[in-house]
């Protein structure tokens, strides 16, 4: 029988301070039924002046290998997808390992932007494929509020701060990831990024928040969005053999409801197949999937053996999706 990378637990967490409409109307001109209309975002998490990453992403490590039964010792891989690390040197995943004392696990960020948790399930995959006993944290968290130009409201009403981890090790038997596909197009890098801080634009004595703040062309990046998730979608069921009517639940990137409606309706899906919670957190990136994979976990929406599908697209451009059993 196949060895198969089987989730043990999962876990999430985002910063408690609630950002609603509301109260972006009083800082820029939008509104509560446009915000809703466009992106079903009603309200998000950010930190408060001062947070930063870690504070919020080891609770969801530590929850998830509660779950797991995995002490930070046993652990053998940290993988941290994210854009947003307390710092440029050391990785965010060293910062994770030594937080949680993972110490005999080798540590290391993977940047993939929103793509992030994706990309690490894969990664973590191919290691477990070969060496079965590993037990690897997998980790999906952001801040974007500290890189959002309040002055542009097109972007700066999307996103939010939060993530997750899931702890991953190799089983026999049906259960686990059946396929799990990534993708990227560098040449698409102009339809959403970040460029202050880089080697192009170094942060060196920079007043202004324009070059670290998010650019996005989004009508752009809304149509490849769309094309690229179902694409990725299909693509990950031909490689299982597995039909689309056959899948129980759908936790997608949550970006935008609009973009998971169109490729929920390219897929011949319900939506009431679908976890949402776009609505309570806005993009938090690399954190989007973990969060809303915890969330239905928690309202006891994800049974043993349940086909899971779990698109996700975001910089790079980068996208892909992971199909398993629970
Ligand atoms: N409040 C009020 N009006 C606004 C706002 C706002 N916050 N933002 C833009 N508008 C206005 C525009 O100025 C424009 O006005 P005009 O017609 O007078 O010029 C009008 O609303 C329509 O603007 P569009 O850009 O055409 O609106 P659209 O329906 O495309 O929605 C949005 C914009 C929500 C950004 C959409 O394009 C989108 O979601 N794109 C996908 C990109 C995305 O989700 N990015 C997130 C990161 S990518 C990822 O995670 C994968």
């Amino acid at each position: 029988m196949a060895i198969r990378s089987v989730i043990l637990g999962v876990g999430a967490s985002a910063p408690e301070r609630i950002v609603t409409n509301y109260d972006l109307e009083k800082l820029m001109d939008t509104s509560h039924d446009w915000i809703i209309q466009r992106t079903g975002i009603s309200e998000r998490r950010m930190v408060d002046e001062g947070g930063k990453w870690s504070d919020f992403v080891v609770p969801g490590c530590l929850m998830a290998m509660e779950r797991a039964g995995v002490k930070a010792e046993e652990l053998d891989m940290v993988i941290a997808g994210t854009m947003t690390a307390d710092m440029m040197m050391p990785s965010g995943g060293c910062t994770i390992q030594s937080l949680i004392g993972a110490k005999n696990a080798v540590a290391f960020s993977l940047s993939a932007a929103c793509s992030g948790f994706i990309y690490g399930l894969t990664v973590a995959d191919r290691f477990i494929r070969t060496e079965p006993d590993m037990k690897i944290l997998v980790i999906g968290a952001d801040l974007i509020s500290q890189r959002l130009d309040w002055e542009d409201r097109s972007t700066a009403i999307l996103f939010g701060d939060g993530g997750g981890a899931a702890v991953l090790t190799g089983r026999e038997g049906e259960r686990g990831i059946l396929s799990t596909r990534m993708y990227s197009d560098g040449d698409l890098w102009d339809l959403l990024y970040v460029s202050g801080g880089g080697t192009l634009d170094p942060a060196f004595n920079e007043a202004s928040i324009k070059p670290h703040a998010i650019k996005m062309k989004g009508n752009e990046l809304f149509k490849v969005a769309v094309k690229s998730m179902g694409q990725a979608c299909l693509n990950a069921l031909e490689e299982a053999g597995v039909k689309a009517e056959d899948i129980d639940l759908v936790v997608p990137h949550q970006a935008n409801l609009r973009i998971i409606n169109k490729v929920i309706s390219r897929l011949g899906l319900d939506m009431e197949k679908v976890i949402i919670n776009v609505d309570k957190y806005g993009n938090t990136s690399a954190g989007t999937i973990p969060l809303a994979l915890n969330d239905a976990y928690e309202a006891g929406r994800i049974k043993e053996g349940d086909l899971v599908l779990m698109p996700v697209f975001g910089g790079g451009l980068t996208w892909g999706a992971t199909l398993l059993r629970w």
